[in-house]
């Protein structure tokens, strides 16, 4: 059985992820800040009893410790860094929150960085091997975009440490991707987006299920387009 652990798994795009993963029959470790407040989270757990429900904050290295010391040598098939958010609203050239930077590196970057750290051996252990980044086409330096510095710095500095890691791990088979999920309607992505969570995740899995070691390194957007930096 194909064992996914999602981070912020609790809401928006890392619930639909739960949702759809379970459905499809994979095993989940879902991973959110507070468990006993995931109400939607919770009750899908109700339905499928393949979810497991684990405590995780990507910006606390103790947290992502006492995960791994938790799950040990359990394979996971596909890694999904999903937890992110956007960085307050002081993102301008003259109005930037520095303290609001830094919390926003912490959950996009290092978020990344330390569970792709924690659990590089549990994915090369598994069958698929995969990890896959939640990004966004606003970190890419080539679509020259305006504004944000501190969601775009971080999310293109996701990227970075994302193809690096799939460089490094290449000798493992270990495939790692980062990947922009569409503008999609959830509490950061707001009711006026371009599509649904359903759509976007949909197209995500889509993708990740197609990843082979000639995709690794790249950008993904969720409908297969190739992204530049
Ligand atoms: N929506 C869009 O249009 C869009 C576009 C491009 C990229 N993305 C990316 O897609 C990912 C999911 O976004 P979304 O739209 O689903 O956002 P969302 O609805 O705001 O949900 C964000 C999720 O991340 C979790 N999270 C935040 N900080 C965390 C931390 N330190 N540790 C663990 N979990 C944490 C939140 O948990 P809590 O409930 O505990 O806060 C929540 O589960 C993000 O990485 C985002 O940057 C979204």
């Amino acid at each position: 059985m194909t064992t996914v652990l999602i981070t912020g798994a609790n809401r928006g795009i890392g619930l639909e992820f739960v949702r759809q993963y379970a459905i499809a029959g994979a095993s989940i470790l879902a991973c959110c800040r507070n468990p006993s407040a995931a109400k939607d989270l919770n009750a899908l757990a109700e339905e499928f009893d393949t979810i497991q429900i684990h405590a995780l904050d990507v910006a606390s290295d103790a947290s992502v410790h006492a995960l791994r010391e938790n799950l040990g040598a359990t394979p996971i098939d596909i890694l999904i860094n999903n937890a992110g958010v956007m960085g307050g609203k002081h993102q301008g050239l003259h109005d930037i929150s520095f303290d609001a930077w830094s919390d926003c590196f912490n959950t996009n970057t290092f978020g990344p960085f330390r569970m792709i750290a924690a659990f590089a051996n549990n994915v090369a252990a598994s069958e698929e091997k995969k990890v896959a980044t939640i990004s966004s086409y606003m970190g890419s330096i080539g679509r020259k975009g305006k504004g944000a510095y501190i969601y775009r710095s971080a999310k293109a500095a996701a990227n970075m440490i994302t193809t690096l890691a799939a460089t490094e791990l290449a000798d493992k088979g270990v495939i790692a991707v980062p990947m922009h999920p569409g503008w999609v309607q959830t509490d950061m992505g707001g009711s006026g987006a371009d599509i649904t969570p359903q759509e976007s995740t949909s197209g995500l899995r889509k993708v990740i299920a197609g990843l082979t070691p000639e995709s690794s390194g790249r950008f993904w957007n969720y409908d297969g387009a190739e992204l530049e930096w």
